[in-house]
């Protein structure tokens, strides 16, 4: 294998907090290391559309507090096709990149297996998104200020609830997944937390609203968007009916989830995982993710970590129902 001397970063996806400090290790790491350091802008659209930059030490200078991406990202409908990886095949040879760190989920690191079992070039995949929803790491990049944006949204919302003795449903992200959800869930005390992985969520917010019936109090229930029942605007029009005497309001948090100055978690993570990203690289690795198990680096293989579930912890949800309000479900 060619030796190593140069390698391309790019951002893919949802954006998540934390980015811009994979983006800024992976370069120091690499500039440290010998390498030259290109940045591709606006994800697999940039890599088809030719639009690299070169990357220095002084360039990711003063990012690891930003949130967002300074490379930008972009879903891309032409990647999807042949010709399109071709295309941006050809374009990191004509930049004589050796090999790709690619920043982003699932769908990112799928770009990336496809266009690494087609084309001569190696990727190695940094888990950045705030939906923790990767197999064979315990963090994804994005995810812990996140929960943090979630709690200190919730917060508000609890006291106006409680001012009024409302019942807010409040929708979180988190795609298919209920790790958002169940983690700010308990770091908030909401009273009822719906999840994508379990079912009859409906009627276990039901049953807590009987009980609640008895103490006029206000509450929060906390819904993940993935839920079967649809999100936090579908719950409340089914239950508002039931419980006329409840005073009863929605707030969908949305992309606020995506955006603020890293975490200092946040910010560790995503340094551990670029420099050893370029390690990997330089220790000839290919088609891996980088992961972090037990406070490890660990190596997942890429296909495994698309294609691998993985499973909400049953202890937190047991955890969660335990210390609710009115206990588990009855
Ligand atoms: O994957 C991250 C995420 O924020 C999900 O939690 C959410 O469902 C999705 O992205 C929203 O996608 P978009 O930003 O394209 O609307």
């Amino acid at each position: 294998m060619k030796k190593l001397q140069r390698i391309a970063v790019f951002t893919s996806g949802g954006d998540a907090p934390g980015m811009n400090a994979a983006i800024r290790a992976v370069t120091r790491a690499a500039i440290n290391n010998g390498l030259e350091v290109l940045g591709i802008c606006q994800g697999y659209k940039g890599m088809i559309e030719d639009n690299f930059i070169p990357l220095n030490s002084q360039h990711v200078s003063g990012i690891i507090q930003k949130g967002g991406t300074i490379l930008q990202t972009a879903r891309s409908k032409e990647f999807r096709e042949y010709e399109g990886r071709e295309k941006a095949y050809r374009n990191l040879r004509e930049h004589q990149v050796d090999a790709v760190v690619v920043i982003g989920g699932d769908g990112s690191f799928s770009g990336a297996n496809e266009m690494s079992a087609e084309f001569d070039i190696p990727f190695v995949g940094i888990p950045g998104t705030i939906d923790n929803d990767l197999y064979g790491t315990d963090y994804t990049i994005g995810f812990d200020t996140a929960l943090n944006t979630v709690v200190e949204a919730v917060d508000k919302i609890r006291d106006t609830a409680s001012s009024h003795n409302r019942i807010f449903f409040v929708e979180v992200m988190g795609r298919e997944a209920g790790f958002v959800a169940i983690n700010s869930g308990i770091a908030c005390g909401a009273e009822v937390i719906m999840i994508p992985e379990e079912a009859n969520q409906i009627d276990k917010a039901r049953s807590f609203l009987k009980e609640r019936a008895r103490n006029n109090k206000s509450s929060i229930i906390l819904v993940a968007e993935g839920i079967e029942e649809g999100g936090a605007y579908e719950v409340a029009e089914i239950l508002t009916p039931e419980f006329p005497q409840f005073e009863i309001r929605v707030s969908i948090l949305g992309h606020i989830q995506r955006g603020g100055s890293p975490s200092a978690k946040d910010r560790v993570i995503a340094s551990r995982m670029g420099a050893a990203a370029v390690e990997a690289l330089m220790d000839q690795q290919k088609s891996i993710m980088i992961g972090l198990v037990n406070d490890e680096i660990v190596h997942v293989p890429l296909n495994k970590a698309i294609k691998m579930h993985k499973p909400v912890s049953k202890s937190l949800i047991q955890l969660a129902e335990s210390i609710a309000t009115f206990g588990p479900p009855k």
